[in-house]
């Protein structure tokens, strides 16, 4: 059976680093169709919409979308098409490759990160000249479907340990919002206790502490949106930078694989891009279309560029976004 995938490069760098991973995906022979779409600032400027119904339809209807990145209008895109894709789940690795000069080499995590409510719902008013709120959504049906999906992952093996007996974290504030991250924590620590799963928790604000002063105590982290966004660009800082971190947007019947990073305007269009993140984030695609042993040699194929070169210049070397990327398919 074809699996239909959307590729949306964006602007800035994702017009660079996209079509790399393409060519990745393209060295298997495998059932894909490639269905090229458009958003972003680009788009806006062309047509008046940053991310058109169009587009909207084709991710909403697709099996995989691989997105590179949107500038100022990143915002109007990403998250919208989150919800074309039913994410529910947010899966950010870091993990510090040999070769690369990370702050902590030892660094190897994975972030899971609610993906739809939290204060990215969306309910932000302007009261008064003076006054703006916001409301916090959290949901007992969310925040147990997060559970379960961390359940799966470590019994799949799919932390990093690679071991199905290994626990996770989970990370709140639920002595502060005792209301809202007291109901992730309760359904979040149910669900692992339900399944037979070890779980131990942090409060976020230790745990940004300690994360980088030991990372090796960690492994799968299980945390609320904006938590789990901004820890997860903390564990980017300690793996070496932007360039190097994949994600995926996971929904039940669809998903969207997207490098970490911005369109990274300071070096777009000079073709010097780091492909690694948006060659990892097709891996993750490949392993979520049940591709799996081919998500693993790409894996295998980046970490042995990464440990032996050529490098971009964010690693310090001063080879090209396509010598990379020709240098991958050659070990694939
Ligand atoms: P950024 O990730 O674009 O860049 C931050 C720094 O990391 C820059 O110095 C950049 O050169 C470097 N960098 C990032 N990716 C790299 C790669 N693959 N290879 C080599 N170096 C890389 O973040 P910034 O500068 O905060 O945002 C730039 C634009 O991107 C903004 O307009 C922002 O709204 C947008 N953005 C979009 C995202 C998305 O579409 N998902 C996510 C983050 C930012
Ligand atoms: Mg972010």
């Amino acid at each position: 059976m074809t699996d239909e995938i959307v590729v949306i490069e964006g602007d800035g760098i994702g017009r660079e680093v996209v079509p790399a991973a393409v060519e990745v995906l393209e060295s298997f022979e495998l059932d894909f169709e490639f269905v090229a779409a458009e958003a972003g600032d680009a788009t806006k400027a062309a047509t008046g919409e940053a991310l058109p119904a169009e587009t909207y339809d084709l991710v909403a209807d697709a099996d995989a979308t691989l997105f590179g990145a949107a500038g100022e209008t990143a915002a109007d895109v990403i998250l919208p098409l989150r919800e074309a894709v039913d994410s529910f789940v947010n899966v950010r690795p870091a993990k510090a490759y040999p070769g690369v000069d990370a702050l902590r080499p030892e660094t190897d995590v994975v972030f899971l990160r609610e993906n739809t409510e939290g204060v990215y719902a969306g309910h932000e008013d302007r009261l008064s000249d003076d006054l703006s709120t916001l409301t916090r959504v959290v949901t007992s049906s969310a925040s147990r479907e997060l559970a379960e999906y961390a359940c799966e992952f470590v019994r799949d093996g799919r932390g990093p340990a690679g071991d199905p007996d290994e626990g996770f974290t989970v990370a709140h504030k639920a002595n502060v919002m005792r209301e809202t991250d007291g109901r992730f924590r309760e359904e979040v620590l149910a669900v692992a206790d339900e399944r037979g799963v070890d779980a131990d928790e942090e409060l976020m604000d230790a745990f940004a502490t300690k994360l980088p002063l030991d990372p090796s105590q960690y492994g799968v982290i299980v945390c609320p949106n904006l938590a789990g966004d901004v820890l997860s660009d903390l564990a980017a800082g300690l793996v070496g930078g932007l360039g190097l971190l994949p994600s995926a947007n996971v929904g039940h019947e669809n998903g969207l694989f997207e490098p970490v990073h911005g369109t990274a305007p300071d070096i777009a269009g000079e073709g010097m891009a780091n492909p690694t993140a948006a060659v990892l984030s097709a891996a993750m695609l490949l392993e979520y279309l049940g591709h799996v042993e081919e998500g693993g040699r790409v894996r295998d194929a980046v970490e042995s560029v990464l440990a032996d070169g050529p490098r971009t210049g964010d690693l310090g070397g001063s080879a090209t976004t396509d010598e990379v990327t020709a240098a991958i398919v050659d070990r694939l």
